[in-house]
């Protein structure tokens, strides 16, 4: 028998008399991403009022962010007459956990926080933010947040999409929602104390949007990259501003039509095929864009063996990782780890590879079609390739 729809829109009875309904309905979802130099200058209006109206802020900081900058937030707050409580977290990747995720919600119920009008706002970087974000999905079944970003993987990446998450068991961000903040507001200078490690780490995850998307950006990272390093994307130069302006419009660009991940074929997943395994196995040593950045030296070596990328573009994009200071290969780069990783991944794609390479610079397709023997000589030519190269 045909469903019927009942007087409420979205609702539809189904038999005569009703024995079933089936109730649909649409989440229209809005949230803000936007530039926001000085961010603690409390002349900025744009923390104090992001997402809310006047009220109290439970501010929750990474603790190291704390640290150097802690005196600045609680002055802001102080400044605009905000009522406000910090909650230091020690946040990085072994402590992105559902035990943190416990510490956040037990702030939030001491705090007595309000269930609409008092966002949460994370200030750290991609661990701490999805930590919070989860805890915020988490608590009453949604709670709003805003973010501050503090490092350069939080700015182009964790900080712009909808995803929250804590890593469980052996596996990255196992555990996790679709929550995204209702602002997010980025400011550079916070890179000032950022360490060089990590700042490249950033730059592997803006390669990423280069390499598979914008030919544009790759060449602004040959022209550039190593001076954006050097000065802490501090300098005047106006390159900054456009690599982290590309990067996160690139990234925006293709997470906003499929927010919710129900196409599975994402570009944005290149350099995420075989890296979440091998950055768990090679956990504390590999950082998060460092491990993307092998992951995509491989598959930069697979495209060029199928012949999508020309040799001495396959050099090029090899030579730009090592002057970012980006690792290019790792001993865990070998046939079994690669052939787990790419199990799990499979799985994580509903049962297919949806593997993304690039094709040329710039631009990529996916692959359905990845043998072991071929995954396999890639990773040695790599190997061969990073040493000659070194
Ligand atoms: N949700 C998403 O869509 C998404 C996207 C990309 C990455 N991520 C996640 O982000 C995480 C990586 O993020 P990350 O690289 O920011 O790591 P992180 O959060 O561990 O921060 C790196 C280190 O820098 C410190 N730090 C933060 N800001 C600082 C500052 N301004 N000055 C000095 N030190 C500072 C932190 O205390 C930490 O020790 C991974 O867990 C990854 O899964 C999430």
């Amino acid at each position: 028998m045909p469903a019927k729809r009942d007087d409420s829109h979205g609702l539809y009875t189904l038999g005569e008399p009703v024995t079933g309904w089936t109730v649909t309905t649409a989440l229209p979802v809005t949230y803000q991403v936007s530039f926001s130099p000085g961010v603690l200058n409390p002349a900025n209006p744009a923390l104090a009022t992001a997402g809310a109206t006047p009220g109290r802020r439970l501010v929750v900081v990474d603790a190291t962010v704390h640290a150097l900058h802690g005196h600045r937030i609680r002055t802001y707050f102080e400044a605009r007459g905000l009522p406000h409580r910090i909650c230091v977290l020690p946040a990085h990747e072994q402590l992105k956990t559902m035990d943190s995720v416990f510490r956040v919600a037990e702030a939030m119920e001491g705090f007595g926080l309000a269930r609409r009008g008092e966002p949460v706002i994370a200030v750290g970087g991609g661990v701490l933010m999805d930590v919070v974000g989860l805890a915020c999905s988490l608590y009453r079944r949604s709670t709003p947040f805003v973010r501050v970003p503090t490092t350069l993987i939080g700015l182009v990446d964790a900080g712009v999409g909808a995803k929250t998450g804590v890593n469980f068991g052996p596996h990255k961000n196992r555990l996790g929602t679709y929550h995204p903040a209702t602002a997010t507001l980025l400011d550079p200078a916070f890179l000032a104390t950022l360490d060089r490690r990590h700042l490249s780490n950033g730059l592997a995850e803006i390669l990423k949007v280069a390499l598979i998307k914008d030919r544009r950006l790759f060449d602004l990272l040959e022209q550039g990259g190593e001076t954006l390093l050097a000065q802490r994307f501090q300098g005047p130069a106006a390159i900054g501003g456009e690599v982290l302006v590309r990067a996160v419009h690139g990234m925006l660009q293709e997470l906003q039509p499929n927010l919710w991940e129900h196409r599975l074929e994402r570009s944005m997943d290149y350099g995420h095929s075989f890296s979440p395994t091998v950055e768990m196995r090679a956990l504390p040593e590999l950082l998060h864009g460092e491990a993307v950045c092998v992951d995509m030296a491989l598959t930069t070596v697979l495209a060029q063996r199928r012949g999508l990328v020309e040799p001495g573009q396959r050099d090029r994009i090899i030579e730009l990782m090592r002057r970012l200071r980006l690792p290019v290969w790792h001993p865990l780069m070998e046939p079994a780890t690669l052939g787990e990783a790419l199990t799990d991944t499979v799985r994580h794609r509903d049962g297919r590879q949806r593997l993304p390479l690039p094709v040329g610079i710039g631009e990529g397709c996916f692959a359905d079609d990845l043998t072991a023997r071929e995954l396999a000589s890639a990773a040695a030519e790599l190997k061969e390739l990073s040493c000659v190269t070194q």
